[in-house]
């Protein structure tokens, strides 16, 4: 079948005389897949038990014939107004007691046992009824999980919240224990006294808020899998997916991908952030990552501008094309956007589709239709997979703690760290995965370590075994800080991980806004550095760098540890990119990590992915000049495989290179 292409199809907007001209428009676009029904609730149920699928029948009846595959939304991410209506208590609530009213989307608690009723009776009317049809490919359980209510703090959610609790701890001794209650009186007599950790005079307990992230996230997974169990009943066999969205907070990718059998992505790439194509490859990496370098799913997507940002800019010529391989080349199996066919009304009317208001004679439909009728010609992609030399670790229990408040510096934040550290790697052009802290990381000869503020000793421990073991470790500052419940681990910071790095820490110096320091020394690379600096006392660990002013002048600021068979390194501040740059180069050089591709022009992206049938090699100039790659052996252009081998390739600005050459164990090319 190759790549997917496609997007959200959502007919009910338009009078059933234009279904037949969308099918003949995704034909002549190259659609694949379509992902049908996310808003059709209160169309197919317009009244309580009151179904009205024969318009929906029609709709797959007419994608079945078309050719057109279609993953099937189970139509639960908005319930209709009469439901809310009989039922006001399935309306979320804010951590302020206000109710989130309907009249937009998602406006549910997810623990409401009487929403995931009726999302359950639903969901077995659609797997009964479509179960067979020859359009499902797969379902698309719920949306966007968490997008609008992360969370809900009403009193509903709040029983849910002891019986989680309950599971969790036995006591309420234990729970007192985690949440350290025997501070600011707050110590529990009975779990009926606990309540979500709603708008309090100040700083709610820690714990408490970890906890109620800990538990939205697990709220709506058990939304998902009531959902997919009813999948599995009445439809064994048929793949479930939900539509993730790693960059957000609220719900933890690594642990529901297990859930899934393929992950799948809604990431909007924003054309007036100049390299968020790096911020892409950091989640795309993340999703590949997630179910162990599975082929994943770019579900959505924009074709152009999207509507929801302060200022939309469209995506200039090319960019489309180019992002959108760049999904590919980073292990997509499928290309969807948001959505078919712009919207007339409703709140989506000013957000792009790929069929745009001005019709089929627009720019955005001609690169649409281009775009699909390239990844139609290379269908050996599918399934093929990348090998990466470098892990990133992210977490979610750890991005939680860390942004909760009263901690040393308000300024620390996950999703900036992990790109600032991302970054250098990916502009060096090495292959990355993004892997939490329980994944195997002896394949890797190099691991890099966000502030991963929140470490459970197991975990320090496996770090430790992974150095020991010959590996090459970088930890950045105000890691390994706090266990599992937000307490400080014992004897000194970073508790877990002195022995590792050889060190230990004072003494917290975060940094006042704007402030920076100078580091270096001899023999260092030198630069500034900001936001963080501490004391650090070495303990076995050689200075590589030395802060050179500021309170902390002539400490360290930077050290390495030789442990077991390999050398771990530790960043006691936040080093200036080019800086940050120059040490990960060095560690990269220790570790024996090369580029995908040597002497790749700056802003050029190369990735490889393999499989039996041959091996693709992407190229993507995300920079606005034409450059030269020149290629380490002879490849075929995929996209034009009648022409002969090259040793280099011509990119535009914003242009794209599909290479082939044989495959690991030396199978033919696999241009088609
Ligand atoms: C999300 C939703 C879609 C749509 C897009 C717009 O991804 O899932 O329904 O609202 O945003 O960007």
């Amino acid at each position: 079948m190759g790549i997917r292409f496609g997007g959200d199809y959502n007919p009910e907007q338009w009078p059933e005389e234009v279904w037949a001209q969308d099918l003949e428009l995704m034909k002549a676009a190259h659609v694949t897949m379509v992902t049908a029904g996310i808003f059709s609730w209160a169309k197919v149920e317009p009244r309580p038990g009151e179904w009205d699928f024969g318009w929906f029948d029609r709709v797959l009846d007419g994608l079945a014939g078309a050719g057109i595959e279609v993953c099937l939304a189970t139509m639960t991410a908005s319930p209709p107004p009469w439901l809310s209506r009989a039922h006001p208590e399935i309306l979320p609530e804010g951590p302020d007691g206000q109710r989130r009213w309907p009249g937009a989307r998602q406006h549910f608690c997810p623990s409401s046992p009487v929403f995931r009723a009726h999302a359950v009776r639903l969901v077995e009317q659609l797997a009964t009824r479509y179960a067979d049809h020859p359009a499902l490919a797969m379902w698309h359980v719920g949306n966007e999980y968490g997008c609008h209510t992360r969370q809900c703090f009403c009193e509903v959610s709040a029983q849910d919240f002891r019986r989680w609790l309950r599971e969790r701890y036995g006591t309420v001794a234990a729970l007192n224990d985690a949440w350290s209650t025997s501070f600011w009186s707050q110590a529990y007599g009975d779990f009926a006294e606990v309540l979500p950790p709603r708008t309090a005079p100040t700083f709610a307990n820690p714990a408490q808020q970890l906890d109620y992230l800990r538990f939205g996230d697990q709220a709506l997974k058990d939304c998902y899998l009531a959902e997919r169990a009813v999948l599995d009943r009445l439809a064994p066999g048929v793949p479930v997916t939900t539509n993730l969205m790693p960059q957000h907070k609220p719900v933890d990718a690594f642990g529901w991908a297990p859930s899934m059998d393929v992950v799948a992505l809604d990431f909007y790439q924003d054309p007036y952030v100049p390299d968020d194509h790096v911020r892409a490859g950091y989640v795309f990496d993340l999703m590949r990552s997630a179910r162990g370098g599975q082929p994943w799913l770019l579900l959505e997507q924009a074709a152009g501008a999207v509507n929801w940002r302060r200022r939309n800019g469209p995506k200039p010529p090319g960019a489309m094309r180019l992002w959108s391989w760049q999904a590919v080349a980073q292990g997509a199996d499928a290309v969807l956007f948001f959505q078919w066919r712009q919207s007339r009304g409703g709140a989506e009317k000013f957000h792009s589709a790929m069929l745009p208001h001005g019709g089929t004679d627009t720019r955005i439909f001609r690169e649409v239709c281009e775009l699909g009728r390239e990844l139609a010609a290379v269908p050996g992609i599918e399934g093929t997979r990348s090998r990466a030399s470098v892990a990133l670790l992210a977490d979610w229990q750890s991005w939680w703690a860390l942004e909760l408040d009263s901690r040393p510096s308000a300024a620390l934040d996950h999703s900036h760290s992990a790109l600032a550290h991302y970054r250098p790697l990916f502009e060096a052009g090495v292959a990355c995965d993004v892997v939490p802290p329980d994944r195997d990381l002896t394949p890797y000869p190099m691991v890099v370590v966000p502030n991963l503020y929140l470490l459970t000793a197991d975990h320090a421990a496996r770090l430790a075994a992974y150095v020991r073991g010959g590996g090459h470790l970088v930890v950045s500052f105000f890691s390994g800080i706090v266990d599992a419940c937000d307490r400080v681990h014992p004897g000194g910071y970073p508790g877990p991980l002195r022995e590792l790095l050889g060190l230990r820490v004072a003494e917290f110096w975060p940094l006042a806004e704007g402030a920076s320091v100078a580091v270096g020394g001899a023999g260092a690379h030198g630069g500034r550095a900001d936001l963080w600096t501490e004391e650090i006392v070495p303990a076995g660990a050689e200075v590589v760098a030395r802060f050179l002013d500021g309170e902390l002048a002539g400490r360290p600021a930077v050290t390495r540890h030789d442990y077991g068979r390999g050398t771990a390194w530790y960043l006691g501040t936040r080093l200036e990119p080019a800086l940050l740059r120059a040490l990960l180069d060095d560690v990269r050089a220790a570790a024996g990590v090369a580029p995908v591709l040597p002497r790749l022009p700056a802003g050029v992206q190369a990735t490889v992915r393999e499989g039996a049938g041959g091996r693709y090699v992407f190229l993507l100039n995300h920079g606005c000049r034409a450059v030269e790659v020149p290629l380490p052996e002879p490849l075929r252009d995929a996209l034009a495989p009648r022409a002969a081998a090259v040793t280099r390739v011509e990119l535009a600005a914003r242009g794209v290179a599909v290479l082939t050459g044989p495959g690991p164990e030396g199978g033919g090319g696999a241009a088609g």
